[in-house]
């Protein structure tokens, strides 16, 4: 079956359509590959960039689905080679909730006999990233899947069957060991298992995680020594799993709390500080100084305590969005401080890969400014400088253009840490139409060196990489 014989779901047309299928978040249903005759660029594309970009994103096949985060994982590709772009390509990912369109989940995935679950039931949407000589489509909920640069869908990936429960569509790579860091939550117990992978793919650790209940963990950090989990107020609802909606619910009743432990260590290992109520979706990054470990992230003060919905539109309000964060937590004393280091609302954090888990500078994120004449998140691309009091440089788009996560690749033989290139994808709302953008990191302020047009729309989405020739 292709997506194009679905029948549309009435509830994501017309004016009442939920903000997660509309504009730029609206799903294209068709698979096509653009060649270069087709691709404008303007500017010039750096010859060093061998490779892909690819952003995950959801978009369901019915065009509607109770939650943006639930939709048919589908995978938008730019290929670049030797200073031309050569084919862009977006295909869904293969997968069980694929082959069903609008089945309900649960139901899909949860034998009622046996009480299991079927981990290879994934909508596989929210992450793309490469590992050894694997590419994998990530969703929290499930195993990976890989998929070939291409973007065609090999299957679930279980590290040869090591991986028995979902893993975490946001691992962390080391740059010294080469090694991907893990986890998997879930709704039965054990709620957490932190997972260490080699850097040829093999998993060489499954460690269960005592935490207070089913949370819901999107992420985690990682320093050089140690591993951080956050254990916060955002947990599983069985009721509303029964609904067939987003089954996660705030809770004023569950401690909020971060664990550090050690890389190879165990349950018994981690130190868990008290932190103030909050949710963290995602971290910038995470390093040792002395006796401290230090977190950053982008925290909101709660989420979901209603409802789960999800509309971004309109002028954003900076106490209730996303804001980079520090936790300071004393491994000596157990004390923790905590502080916003930005007024303004981001989201999407991205670093050098090379700085992950060390004292670093800098950091990328999407501008959640709002959007000049739609509901969009952000049109712009925000460097922090930690060296200088968080302070930032801005790239703004055009009026109207909505950015991504914007991903940081290093420059040849680069001796700063921001020698580099940003790439993302943005959608230009009068035509449409997307264009990949490619920044130089070590100057966000000028205009792109190379923007990559395509006659589609990009739709907005998750997380995406870079994925080089040579990995
Ligand atoms: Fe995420």
């Amino acid at each position: 079956m292709t997506s194009t014989e679905v029948e549309l779901d009435p509830r994501g047309q017309g004016p009442d359509a939920p903000w997660h299928v509309i504009e730029s978040r609206a799903p294209v249903f068709d698979e096509v590959t653009v060649l270069s005759e087709d691709l404008e660029v303007v500017g010039s594309i750096p010859p060093e960039l061998n490779g892909r970009y690819i952003r995950n994103t959801a978009n369901p096949q019915t065009g509607w689905t109770e939650h943006w985060f639930i939709g048919d994982g589908m995978l938008h590709g730019i290929e670049l080679a030797n200073g031309k772009a050569t084919w862009y390509r977006n295909r869904y990912v293969r997968t069980p909730q694929y082959a069903h369109p609008g089945a309900d989940r649960l139901e899909l995935a949860l034998d009622m006999e046996t009480f299991t679950f079927d981990h290879s039931v994934s909508a596989a949407n929210t992450h793309i990233i490469g590992h050894g000589d694997r590419i994998l489509a990530l969703e929290e909920g499930s195993f990976p899947y890989e998929v070939t640069p291409e973007l065609d869908t090999v299957g679930p990936h279980t590290f040869g069957g090591a991986l028995t429960g979902p893993f975490t569509a946001h691992p962390k790579f080391c740059p010294d060991t080469g090694e991907m860091l893990g986890f998997g939550y879930a709704q039965v117990e054990p709620f957490l298992t932190y997972y260490r992978v080699s850097p040829d793919g093999s998993l060489v650790q499954s460690t269960p995680i005592t935490v207070t209940g089913p949370t819901m963990m999107h992420d985690f950090a990682a320093s050089r020594n140690h591993a951080i989990f956050m254990d916060l107020p955002a947990i599983f609802d069985m009721e509303l799993a029964m609904n067939g909606g987003m089954p996660i619910r705030w809770s004023d009743d569950y401690p909020p709390r971060f664990g550090v432990m050690p890389r190879e260590g165990g349950d018994g290992d981690v130190q868990w500080f008290d932190v103030e109520p909050s949710y963290c979706f995602h971290t910038l990054n995470a390093f040792d100084e002395g006796d401290e470990t230090v977190v950053y992230g982008f925290r909101v003060p709660e989420i979901w305590r209603e409802s789960a919905a999800m509309d971004m539109s309109g002028e954003p309000d900076p106490a209730g969005q996303p804001r980079l964060y520090e936790w300071r937590l004393d491994r000596a004393s157990g004390k923790v401080s905590e502080r916003y280091l930005d007024d303004a609302s981001g989201e999407f954090p991205r670093i050098a890969e090379a700085v992950q888990g060390h004292p670093f500078r800098y950091g990328y994120s999407l501008g959640v400014t709002g959007v000049e004449g739609s509901s969009g998140m952000g049109g712009a691309v925000y460097k922090y400088d930690l060296a200088n009091g968080a302070s930032k440089e801005v790239h703004r788009f055009p009026a109207g253009h909505e950015n991504g996560e914007t991903v940081f690749v290093p420059a040849e033989g680069g001796t700063n840490e921001d020698d580099g290139y940003l790439m993302t994808y943005v959608w230009k709302p009068e035509t449409d139409t997307s264009y990949l953008a490619i920044l130089d990191a070590s100057n966000v302020t000028a205009d792109p060196i190379a923007e990559v047009h395509i006659p589609r729309r990009v739709v907005a989405g998750f997380h995406s990489s870079w994925i080089p020739d040579a990995r």
